[in-house]
């Protein structure tokens, strides 16, 4: 069984990938990290030289590989949750998780970052609203949501970490989840 992080960028996927992989004992894995690392070049170059529906089918085909994969979690690119087959092979070994923030604070966590090319325009706070609007249905599609603006991503695990328990037989580590 695999543990799936999703939701929109800034929301803490991969902070709280890596240290929810550590607490479990489980492997960690970033899709945009293996994207990158096969392509050899940042997200934001593989977006402008090649264009976004490039990036989309190769974050599928890494989807694909990942999720055959065992005992891992897996930080994934926001716009993951758009293609049902991502969504179809990340679900058959593993349970998805959505993590979630205000716009305020998605703004906050990204306005720094010059990787992120979607977020590369004048107004990012409306563009983050429009995303959010248009993405809602795609991310409610993932087992349980969380929502990050207040939380320490230390705290993000531990919840994770309880729903996971609850969830009898399906988190394989779950020797791990009574620390
Ligand atoms: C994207 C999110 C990014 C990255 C790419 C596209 C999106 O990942 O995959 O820039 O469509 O939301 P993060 O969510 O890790 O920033």
């Amino acid at each position: 069984m695999n543990i799936i992080l999703t939701g929109f960028m800034g929301t803490g996927k991969s902070i709280v990938s890596r240290k929810l992989a550590k607490r479990l004992g489980m492997s960690y894995l970033d899709t945009d990290e293996l994207i990158e690392k096969r392509e050899g070049i940042k997200i934001s170059a593989i977006f402008q030289e090649k264009g976004e529906e490039y990036f989309r089918q190769l974050e599928t085909q890494v989807i694909k590989e990942v999720a055959s994969l065992d005992n891992h979690v897996i930080s994934s690119g926001g716009g993951v949750v758009l293609r049902e087959e991502n969504m179809t092979a990340l679900k058959k070994n593993g349970f998805i998780i959505c993590l979630s923030a205000s716009p305020e604070v998605i703004l906050q966590r990204t306005a720094n970052n010059r990787n992120r090319p979607l977020l590369e325009v004048n107004d990012q706070k409306k563009r983050i609203k429009e995303l959010l609007k248009i993405r809602k249905p795609f991310y409610d599609k993932a087992d349980f949501t969380i929502d990050t603006s207040n939380l320490s991503s230390e705290e993000i695990v531990e919840r994770i970490v309880a729903r996971c328990s609850q969830r009898k037989g399906r988190c394989k580590n779950e020797a791990y989840l009574s620390h």
